[in-house]
């Protein structure tokens, strides 16, 4: 029997929000109690290329609970500092795999490249009920650090999860998510398995190419920057345009199937759960494994 292959059943144009000091952000997806990308809570581009997006402000002090903040870097950096009292700088081709567990309070703070860019996302994967209110976990992932496999014409960067023989940096991660950078060369085709049932999302962000390619050939063609929502399958292809390049980020895992309740940087299971966090503010309780 053959394998079925992934087809494309949506692209989500992102859109622009606010966050942080003013930050101006391209989301294609939020947190929702729909869940509907279960393991992954929300996908955020940012990028301070454009005169009229003003000066860098970032993400003051602000806290998390029950999910982990996936932040990775193309251009520019992010200079972070936490209630645990770690501070660092996420450089280009770096990456931050925080695991906020029962809660952190931390400051993210972008930064132009030499050449005056600053290209980033940021990945919410949710944490399974029984370790929303596990101790907080940092990865720092030096850009030297992920494995990156050339193949012909293509080029994947992997941060977690399995490709080929090779396996992604992060590790330890609930929901054993799939997490790469894949650069495919004008005429090239990249293809993977990915298990039946796991959500999988692209977020091309370069160039233009065909993706949820079939038996017969045929796909879904996407510019960026857009995201890019799989159908069901065993396998998954895309394919570079014939003039042009194509550089995405895949993303697949498990769903955990658990009720999602949303609140701002909190994700827990219950409304409960929810007046917990803002008691646990309030009693100072909060971030108690921490120095502040
Ligand atoms: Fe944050």
């Amino acid at each position: 029997m053959t394998e079925t292959m992934r087809k494309v059943t949506r692209v989500i144009p992102p859109q622009m929000v606010i966050e942080g000091a003013d930050v101006k952000l391209r989301r294609s997806f939020g947190p929702s109690r729909a869940n509907i990308f279960d393991p992954f809570l929300l996908f955020d581009h940012f990028a301070f290329n454009d005169p009229i997006e003003g000066p860098i402000t970032g993400f003051p002090t602000h806290p998390h609970r029950g999910i982990e903040t996936v932040t990775y870097m193309l251009e520019g950096n992010v200079r972070h500092r936490d209630s645990l009292g770690n501070t660092g700088v996420i450089g280009p081709g770096a990456v931050q795999w925080m695991t906020s567990g029962r809660g952190i309070l931390h400051e993210e703070l972008p930064k132009r490249g030499p050449n005056g860019r600053v290209d980033g996302f940021q990945l919410w994967v949710n944490l399974p009920a029984k370790l929303k209110m596990s101790l907080p976990r940092y990865q720092e992932i030096n850009a030297d650090e992920i494995p990156e496999v050339v193949d012909g014409p293509v080029r994947v960067r992997l941060i977690a999860g399995q490709y080929g023989s090779q396996t992604g940096t992060a590790t330890e991660i609930a929901a054993q998510p799939l997490y790469m950078d894949v650069l495919i060369e004008s005429g090239g085709e990249f293809e993977i398995a990915i298990p039946a049932g796991n959500t999988a999302i692209a977020y091309v962000f370069q160039g233009e190419g065909l993706f949820g390619v079939d038996e017969q050939g045929e796909g879904e063609f996407v510019e960026a920057a857009k995201m890019v929502v799989f159908g069901d399958g065993e396998r998954l292809k895309a394919q570079a345009g014939p003039a042009k390049a194509v550089r995405f980020v895949l993303m697949a895992g498990t769903p955990f199937q658990e009720p999602v309740v949303p609140y701002g940087p909190f994700v827990m299971n219950t409304d409960e759960e929810i007046r917990q966090v803002f008691e646990d503010i309030r009693n100072g309780t909060f971030a108690k494994d921490s120095a502040i």
